[in-house]
């Protein structure tokens, strides 16, 4: 991805399925709709439709081999992927799922593909009884819980004579799709977002301490979609088992006195905060610097309070910063949040139900997202694509703080 180029490229991959002549509709509709299309196809797509005819629908090159010579000097299916604001996989084959879903590259456009980190819409296009296929759902779960963005094929007469599902969806609704991850892949360029995640971890003593059960996933996965969408983000975390995210400065801290300071000390130069870390409301009054033996348990542990980071935030911000809370509760799920939203003076609360299975270590949430004058819903969904809606209310607040 190119920060510098105005026009937006969509890398199409066009696979060996029936349908491959529609993707030539939806390139022309994406050149109408002034993107840069270059087009990558698996050696069975050739048969359906010949290369020559995208070249010279996009006037670009077309990506077939891994192994054909290149102009210059770069590896092709590297700078493909770098260039590709969006990649669109239309029409997609149930080979190219399952190859996808177990990480395979062994063609140009499956390598480019996983060496692509713009946001991957897929459309798939099969007969009716390869799509229901067990196998074939299974592997769709799999990619749209890393991430991928399934546009759902039609209901109709197919190519093979069947009738159901698995026709190609329309070309302009892939494209439609195409859109809004490319505005979405640039609408946080220039903004300063600071995450926090994960629980904090109040010290006993060096081996003992009080926590809460949060897995940081869902701090985790906003840091990394802000940054794919061109924020600066850096990122707080307590104690968690998960990696950096790509390209996010993360700061890894133990308790919440810790998690205060380093949030503070990134607190002027942020434009947006989004408190999703549970940190610890109470800390041991007393800190024992050796292990307490067994024999020594004290009857009680004296507690202290901890400081409620997000509300200071909320006391220290004058306007400028967008604030995003997060609550977990049992009850009264939406009522709980309005009251967090204005006592905290935040912007948008992320409510979330915890009182049955979902919320703290699974990779799905139910989640409500409560403002002022709103409280929106959502399904079941996986933790990235909650990431990626609450980005893209709190990329909505940003434009509408600027035009203020
Ligand atoms: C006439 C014909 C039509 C086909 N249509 C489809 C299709 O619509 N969807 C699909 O998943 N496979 C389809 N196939 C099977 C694929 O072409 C086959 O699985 C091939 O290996 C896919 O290669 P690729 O995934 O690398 O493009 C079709 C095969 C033939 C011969």
């Amino acid at each position: 991805m190119n920060p510098k180029r105005e026009q937006q490229t969509i890398v199409v991959g066009v696979t060996g399925g029936i349908g491959a002549y529609k993707a030539c509709e939806l390139v022309r509709d994406l050149m109408r709709r002034g993107f840069r299309v270059k087009v990558v196809m698996t050696e069975a797509a050739t048969r359906f439709v010949t290369p020559l005819t995208f070249r010279t629908l996009t006037g670009e090159p077309v990506a077939v081999s891994l192994w054909a010579d290149e102009p210059d000097s770069r590896v092709h299916h590297i700078s493909l992927a770098e260039e590709a604001d969006v990649v669109v996989l239309a029409p997609c084959t149930a080979n190219v799922i399952a190859k996808l879903a177990h990480g395979r590259a062994d063609d140009m456009l499956t390598t480019t593909v996983l060496a692509a980190e713009a946001p991957v819409i897929v459309a798939p296009a099969m007969n009716t009884h390869m799509w229901r296929k067990d196998i074939t759902q299974a592997n769709v779960s799999a990619l749209r819980a890393r991430g991928f963005v399934f546009i759902e094929p039609g209901k109709g007469a197919l190519a093979c004579g069947d009738v159901g599902e698995g026709r190609l969806a329309d070309p302009a609704t892939i494209a439609d799709a195409a859109e809004a991850e490319a505005r979405r892949a640039r609408d946080l360029a220039g903004v300063h977002v600071l995450v926090t995640a994960g629980p904090t971890h109040e010290p006993l003593d060096p081996v003992r301490f009080i926590g809460n059960r949060s897995s940081g996933k869902t701090g985790f996965a906003i840091a990394e979609e802000a940054a794919r969408r061109g924020a600066r983000v850096s990122l707080v975390t307590g104690p968690v088992s998960l990696p950096d995210p790509f390209g996010v400065e993360v700061v890894r801290v133990t308790t919440a006195l810790q998690m205060r300071a380093a949030a503070f000390a990134r607190f002027e130069a942020a434009d947006v905060v989004i408190a999703s870390a549970a940190v610890a409301d109470f800390r041991p009054a007393t800190f024992a610097s050796g292990k307490i033996k067994k024999s020594d348990a004290p009857d009680a542990v004296v507690l202290a309070r901890n400081p409620d980071i997000l509300a200071e935030l909320g006391e220290a911000n004058d306007g400028r910063a967008i604030l995003v809370g997060f609550a977990a509760e049992t009850s009264d799920v939406v009522a709980y949040a309005r009251e967090k939203l204005a006592a905290k003076r935040l912007d948008l609360v992320v409510a979330n139900d915890v009182s049955g299975e979902l919320g703290f270590e699974t990779e799905e949430n139910r989640v409500v997202f409560v403002s002022a004058d709103s409280a929106e819903e959502r399904p079941v969904l996986d933790k990235r694509v909650i990431a990626r809606e609450l980005l893209d209310r709190v990329a909505a607040l940003v434009s509408a703080r600027k035009a203020r």
